[in-house]
């Protein structure tokens, strides 16, 4: 079984989604770095050389090429539901689960974070404030198609893996 976590950026998904597949001895996998590793470059050296549709269409062909071996649990980028039919192919291919924060938790967990993003470089704190807003706006739309809805601040590795597994079988 394929478990795709997504959420806006600094929503925590690699950190619980590393969790997850421990407690259940699943793999785990990270799609930025299946993107690093298959371009040889960071996240950010894409985006700078190659622009966001590049990135955006590397990130849907990594995404579909993640074969359904054994179970694996999957932390997506922010932006992977958002981009042509991925979030169909998720919710087709296993179960989909969406992060959720509120744009002020995402703004104050963002301002701490050490990893580099390329959309929120060079930008002001009042700047970042009301990109997250707007952005995480035009987003919940691809996020609410999630089966599977978590409110962040509560997110328990070991109770969102019990939620999946003994989930009723008309929820993939
Ligand atoms: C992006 C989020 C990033 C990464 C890229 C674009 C986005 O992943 O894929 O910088 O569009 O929100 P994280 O959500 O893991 O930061």
């Amino acid at each position: 079984m394929n478990v795709y976590l997504i959420g806006f950026m600094g929503s925590g998904k690699s950190t619980l989604g590393r969790r997850m597949a421990s407690r259940e001895g699943w793999k785990f996998e990270d799609l930025d770095s299946l993107i690093e590793k298959a371009e040889g470059k960071p996240v950010m050296q894409i985006f700078r050389e190659s622009g966001e549709e590049y990135f955006r269409k590397i990130e849907a062909a990594t995404l579909k090429s993640i074969k359904e071996e054994g179970n694996i649990v999957i932390a997506c980028g922010g932006g992977t539901p958002c981009y042509k039919d991925n979030m169909e192919y998720m919710n087709g291919e296993g179960v989909t689960v969406y992060i959720k924060h509120n744009a002020a938790t995402l703004f104050s967990r963002l301002t701490r974070a050490k990893k580099i993003r390329p959309l929120l470089e060079g930008m002001s704190t009042e700047e970042m404030k009301e990109y997250i807003k707007q952005k995480l706006g035009e987003r919940e739309k691809w996020y609410g198609k999630a089966q599977l809805i978590i409110d962040g601040l509560k997110a328990d590795p070991g109770k969102i893996m019990d939620i999946i597994l003994l989930r009723p079988p008309y929820i993939r």
